[in-house]
């Protein structure tokens, strides 16, 4: 099997690109980094880009001018023509069209046990709700925000006394492992979309796989 080729759109620090180049680079994930494109120059996460010789784009409202960032980044992605598009921290509300054209083959990872806390501020959100629980999810992206059908997730308990701070310390290291498990799973092109479900081996699912430490559970 060739390896799968992937485009990622970041915004800011970039960790987990970060953790997926070392996953490739250690042999874990047999990964084509096509592109890494962010929406903000100054974006940190681009470094990791630079560092590994992957080749990265700045599309900004001012660096796509007339044509606008969504046929932009769409136009770039097409002539990189990736197996996969990952949204890792992208903080850009993606339109339609450029959703349609990569539906089924653009993914989103987001901080919240979906479909709980879409949108922004989901660890305050959840706190505040006094959650017992909370955890990160893997979905297919989909013109409604943060509303595709979701193919994995990892959860872990809210301790009393746990703020935003020490939930993003615990939830981001289990983020990234979640990640890694799913590309592997791109990898080896178990995944896709299947209308408003996710099917894996062919099969559809009527819910999100499950993963903790132990592997992915029954
Ligand atoms: C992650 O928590 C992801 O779920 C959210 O943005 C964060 C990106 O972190 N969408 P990083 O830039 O990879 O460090």
């Amino acid at each position: 099997m060739r390896p799968l080729r992937l485009a990622v759109l970041i915004s800011g620090t970039g960790s987990n690109l970060r953790s997926l180049i070392d996953a490739r680079d250690a042999g874990r994930l047999d990964i084509d980094f096509v592109r890494v494109i962010s929406n903000r120059p100054t974006a940190p996460g681009l470094d990791h880009a630079r560092n590994a010789g992957i080749p990265w784009s700045v599309i900004s409202k001012s660096t796509a001018g007339e044509a606008g960032q969504d046929q932009v980044v769409g136009d770039t992605l097409a002539s990189d023509q990736p197996d996969l598009v990952l949204l890792s921290g992208y903080m850009r509300i993606l339109g339609a069209g450029l959703v349609n054209r990569f539906e089924g083959r653009m993914i989103n990872q987001h901080p919240s046990l979906l479909p709980k806390y879409k949108g922004l501020d989901t660890y305050r959100r959840a706190l505040e709700a006094g959650d017992r629980e909370y955890g990160a999810s893997v979905h297919f992206v989909t013109a409604q925000l943060d509303d595709g059908p979701v193919i994995a997730q990892t959860r872990l308990p809210i301790e009393s006394g746990d703020d935003t701070t020490a939930l993003v310390a615990r939830l981001q290291p289990l983020e990234h492992r979640l990640l890694e498990e799913v590309m592997a799973l791109f990898v080896q092109r178990r995944v896709a979309m299947a209308g408003r479900h996710v099917a894996i081996d062919g099969q559809a699912r009527a819910t999100p796989l499950q993963w903790t430490p132990e592997g992915w559970q029954a």
